[in-house]
């Protein structure tokens, strides 16, 4: 029976009472497979004692866009109910009025990991990533959390932010979930048409296109980023652009001037407003 609580004195109240380790999934909420299994993740690493935590919150202060916001698709009863099928123990579904107080003014803030891919073209997005994440780990207080590697800049930042303000929990990066042609899963693909979630697919092949070049002892970056792109664009439908391709170091995410090292190459892509993001490491 899963406890559901948005106020946070409530949901403290209860954590309080329920066996350790606990195991927090930060989600936006519209859940997927791919939440699914970071919640698997969580019930693994707990085990059947333990607890599973679940937040659905769409933070506001992440999104750059307006319109991005108003159309995040928030299905709460069902994502509620596919909690409870999967045995997790608390959901916190806060209200962003109670997270934020009109006059909230303080906002953690990277200065490096962020400058280049989303962080580059989403102005503010990372700051209110952190910050919501911080919030989380201040309230609810778990041993472990469990992020998709889908968005790897997301898990690279609040990796830093764990190590750099001294955050007491272990974060742990679980591998993207991806459909049978190769898309990952994404709570934006329900929003593409089937025109666009067919053609999807080929964010993925254009990268993996890319990776095929390592073997042959490439160092160019600009070989890797010009397949890429090529492959993006090749026959692309008329409302599909490339909002940023990058080629970047694997850890300090900043671009590279030559491929000597693990390095990521990384895109997001938009189908008309619809925007997908995915990356691939490549190993020279
Ligand atoms: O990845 C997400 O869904 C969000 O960015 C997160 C981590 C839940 C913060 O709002």
């Amino acid at each position: 029976m899963i406890h559901r609580h948005s106020e946070v004195s409530s949901v403290r109240s209860v954590l309080k009472k329920l066996p350790r380790p606990h195991a927090l999934v930060p989600t936006m909420g519209a859940l997927h497979e791919g939440h699914l299994e970071l919640l698997r993740a969580a019930r693994e690493h707990v085990g059947p004692e333990g607890t599973v935590i679940i937040s659905i919150f769409v933070n506001p202060i992440q999104f750059d866009r307006p319109e991005d916001l108003t159309s995040y698709p928030q299905p709460l009863e069902q994502d509620l109910a596919l909690c409870e099928a999967e045995g997790v123990d608390v959901a916190f579904v806060p209200e962003a009025a109670s997270l934020y107080a009109s006059d909230h003014s303080i906002l953690v803030t990277d200065s490096l990991l962020s400058k280049h891919l989303c962080g580059a073209t989403r102005p503010g997005h990372f700051d209110g990533v952190l910050t919501i994440v911080l919030k989380l780990f201040h309230i609810l207080h778990p041993d472990l959390a469990i992020f998709g590697k889908k968005d790897f800049q997301q898990l690279a930042l609040i990796h830093r932010m764990v190590r750099d303000l001294n955050v007491s929990v272990k974060i742990i990066g679980h591998p993207t979930v991806r459909e049978e042609d190769g898309l990952a899963l994404s709570s934006r693909n329900r929003r593409l048409t089937p025109a666009h979630r067919a053609d999807a697919p080929r964010i993925r092949r254009a990268l993996s296109a890319a990776r095929d070049l390592a073997p042959s002892g490439e160092q160019n970056p600009q070989v890797y980023l010009d397949a890429a792109r090529h492959h993006l664009l090749l026959e692309a439908p008329a409302d599909f652009k490339i909002d940023y391709l990058e080629f970047v170091d694997s850890l300090s995410l900043q671009p590279i001037s030559k491929f000597v090292s693990p390095a990521t190459l990384a895109t997001a892509c938009l189908y008309g407003d619809v925007r997908l993001i995915d990356h691939i490491e490549i190993l020279p």
